[in-house]
């Protein structure tokens, strides 16, 4: 027995969607939260998705607990937390588990963790996580598929990223913000999940200054506390729907969105000849049939999402012509192609770029969400396809989407949920 999403595509998209919370900014705050020295942390705008079940496992685990009853509120109380091995299934489910790495090393300067797990995108190394842990004094063992990370103490430092690594720049700042005296993250992720989260640590009571540039600060404090906080809209969730509506709408309005954090995607789409008009937190798109081929290049913030160029890879199937994707973050986040490939695209790979011939009419089939944003590009497939399409390996889609199923069901899809 095995859970499935079909779609019957072909039907237009018409009405409005509410885009959730940022899913990659919660997976951060959540294991933030357990900064506070025995205080009640209040976080509005919790997405109801997998991956926060896990985070909330991983939390009971160390004894903190938590209340996620009444709709968005997410409510953490860590009076009685313990510092205990992580080792429970949840660290593998997702890759952010590893945020406990620094919140833990940073409160108690120890911590000791399996292996995280989350999407396989290519190789996922974490070796800049661990330099930067190593640059604030810490030792790093690695053991029998269990990282050992402690130190007497953490001492401020200056720590120059190699890439500009999302993670890193997090892990850093979770295990800095306790750390003694003054660290410099350079060459720090400018993701706008960065800023979020430094907004949360200083309503905790950290110094953290220029999060959204390439350098940031870190002044250690002694100590953090509870505090309230709501969390940004999903950019990548709302260039979803933006997609989405691109290729089946009607008039689709993207409710609950900041127009900034899409400019990279919303640009892209003009130059195909997507008819968008943008306001202050909603983007209405309207399908108008006739698309053009493009070139993009995934990049760091601000430039074009690596979590969007699966999505978009959809439909640039139905492009007039030939449109090429290059990935510079992942070079092999490309399996999307092949499932789309079963279903009538004419995708040649050649990593890290692939070439999308268009327009190739889609065919309802079976296929596989090999990770989130592949599920998310073949769910965009389903709704051109002739046909149904059976997406299996749905848990990955249900990491990060709220609701995906009923959000487009009102936006006029033909998508259930199967138990087959
Ligand atoms: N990298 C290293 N060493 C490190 C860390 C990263 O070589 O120690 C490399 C990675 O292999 C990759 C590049 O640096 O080639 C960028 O990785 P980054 O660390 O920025 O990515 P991440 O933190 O693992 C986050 C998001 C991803 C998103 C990327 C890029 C979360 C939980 N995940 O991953 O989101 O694709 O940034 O923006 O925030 C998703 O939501 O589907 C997803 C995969």
């Amino acid at each position: 027995m095995t859970e499935v999403i079909k779609i019957e595509g072909g039907h237009k998209l018409n009405g409005t969607v509410e885009v959730s919370s940022a899913k990659n900014a919660t997976v951060a705050l959540i294991p933030a939260a357990i900064l506070a020295e025995k205080s009640v942390v209040d976080i509005y705008g919790v997405p109801n998705i997998a991956d926060v079940e896990s985070l909330t496992i991983l939390l009971n685990e160390l004894g903190v607990s938590v209340d996620f009853n009444n709709d968005d509120h997410y409510k953490i109380d860590t009076t009685n937390m313990k510092n205990i091995t992580m080792e429970h299934d949840a660290v593998t489910k997702l890759r952010a588990s590893y945020y406990f790495m620094g919140a833990l090393l940073g409160k108690y300067k120890r911590v000791k963790m399996q292996m995280p797990g989350g999407c396989y995108l290519g190789p996922r190394p974490i070796d800049l996580h661990l330099k930067g842990f190593e640059a604030l004094g810490a030792t790093v063992e690695f053991k029998q598929g269990y990282y050992d990370i402690y130190a007497e103490e953490l001492v401020g430092s200056k720590i120059f990223l190699d890439i500009a690594s999302v993670g890193a720049t997090i892990n850093i700042m979770l295990a800095a913000v306790l750390a003694k005296g003054k660290t410099v993250i350079e060459n720090a992720a400018q993701e706008p999940e960065i800023i979020d989260l430094a907004t949360f640590l200083n309503e905790m009571g950290a110094v953290v200054r220029g999060a959204g540039t390439n350098v940031i600060t870190i002044e250690g404090v002694e100590e953090l506390t509870g505090s309230t906080h709501e969390i940004i809209p999903d950019r990548i969730e709302a260039g979803t729907y933006i997609v989405m509506a691109a290729a089946m709408g009607g008039e689709v309005r993207v409710e609950n969105i900041i127009p900034l954090h899409l400019e990279a995607l919303t640009s892209k789409l003009i130059e195909m000849g997507v008819d968008i008009e943008v306001g202050t937190d909603y983007a209405i798109v309207r399908g108008n049939g006739s698309l053009k081929p493009i070139d993009v290049q995934t990049r760091t913030y601000p430039g074009f999402a690596t979590d969007l160029q699966q999505p978009l890879t959809a439909l640039l199937t139905q492009a007039d012509g030939q449109s090429v994707v290059r990935e510079t973050i992942y070079f092999e986040r490309f399996k999307h192609a092949y499932e789309l490939n079963k279903m009538g695209a004419k995708i040649d790979v050649n990593m890290p770029q692939a070439h999308i011939n268009g327009p190739t009419p889609l065919y309802g089939t079976k296929v596989k969400a090999t990770d989130l944003r592949c599920g998310a590009s073949l769910v965009v497939a389903g709704l051109i396809a002739e046909g149904v399409t059976e997406i299996h390996d749905i848990y990955h889609i249900d990491r990060g989407y709220q609701s995906i199923v009923e959000k487009l069901t009102d936006l006029g899809a033909n998508i259930w949920r199967e138990t087959i």
